[in-house]
């Protein structure tokens, strides 16, 4: 039962997600939120929370948040204990990655990842055959044992600049088809591509932004790099989920299309409350498997705890620390 303590001590927070969650509605929350926000505080522990968590982990229970590039960064900055990852499987790899020392919990071990599931570390092996002696860009949105086959990683923020960095004329770049097409038709270095796809973003399609801009004239539409290369070349502009973010905080458009996972809109129209946002959004089943529930279990019970065999850990750490010193 929802305490009356607890709804006083949340009731500022329910103030930045009242467009998302009715009054009520807000004590079945208000209760795993004190819960969450006393637990973090015992166990020394931070919430990393990616753009595509829901409004109530997002705006109310996340220390920091932000795109895998940031979420990565900001893993290596903290001085918690504990590091719990609202996101998916490889972001929390990352950051486990990045902070050997430190405990760092998944709250469900299914939060996983279309991308993460195309390529194995044999498929890598198998390419670097292929290919030898091209340089292998991998997107972090992939397993440590396929980093650890890889030259360098990059994310969806800064995948051209890692790609230009290395200063040859041809790299591999895994496993996101689209991402390594989206990348291309941005630079003269060739690309060799794997066929990974974004389950979430491939189903968006050029039909798509043309309808959009039939039925709303004026929107300005912003497409993730992870969608197909025809519906970036309709878009206004693409960028990873921070660029977005970003674009509609600086630019503040009137009305805005954000082809992307559904969250983003709700999050960042939080604080562009002027902007009209067009929601042709489709949902990730492995984002949605974080709820408020299970960060409160996870702190609770220290579970799920992320571990990695540490042959793999070493080789892997070198790819994702290439990508930062870039
Ligand atoms: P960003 O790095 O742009 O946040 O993308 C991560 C992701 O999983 C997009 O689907
Ligand atoms: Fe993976 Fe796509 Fe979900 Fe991002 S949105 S986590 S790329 S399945």
């Amino acid at each position: 039962m929802t305490t009356v303590q607890a709804l006083e001590r949340t009731a500022h927070l329910h103030e930045r997600v009242r467009h998302f969650i009715p009054a009520v509605e807000w004590p079945v929350f208000a209760e795993d939120i004190d819960a969450i926000l006393a637990l973090k505080r015992q166990r020394r522990a931070v919430i990393l929370a990616h753009n595509y968590q829901t409004p109530e982990i997002y705006h109310c229970v996340a220390d920091l948040v932000g795109d895998s590039l940031a979420l990565a960064r900001l893993a290596v900055e903290t001085e918690a204990e504990v590091i719990v990852l609202a996101g998916v499987h490889f972001m929390a790899e990352t950051a486990k990655l990045l902070n050997p020392q430190k405990t760092v919990l998944i709250p469900d071990l299914k939060a996983g990842c279309s991308l993460a599931e195309s390529i194995t570390a044999d498929d890598v092996r198998g390419l670097r055959r292929r290919h030898p002696g091209v340089p292998i860009v991998t997107y972090v949105n992939t397993s440590a044992a396929v980093k650890a086959e890889s030259d360098i990683c990059c994310t969806s923020g800064n995948a051209r600049k890692v790609v230009e960095a290395l200063g040859v004329p041809r790299v591999i770049m895994l496993p996101d088809e689209y991402l390594a097409r989206n990348i291309a038709a941005e630079t003269d270095v060739e690309i060799i591509t794997w066929n990974g796809r974004c389950e979430v973003h491939e189903r968006f399609t050029a039909g798509d932004v043309r309808e959009l801009r039939a039925a709303h004239p004026g929107v300005v539409v912003l497409a993730h790099p992870e969608c197909p290369p025809d519906v970036v070349t309709e878009a206004d502009f693409s960028g990873s989920t921070a660029a977005m973010s970003d674009y509609v905080g600086t630019r503040k458009p009137k009305s805005v299309a954000l082809l992307t996972e559904c969250s983003m809109s709700d999050n960042i129209a939080v604080s562009n409350p002027e902007v009209d946002f067009v929601r042709p959004c489709n949902l990730c089943p492995h984002m949605k498997r974080i709820t408020l529930k299970n960060i409160r279990q996870a702190l609770e019970e220290n579970r799920h705890e992320v571990t990695i065999d540490p042959l793999i850990a070493g080789r892997a750490r070198l790819a994702v620390e290439r990508m930062l010193a870039i």
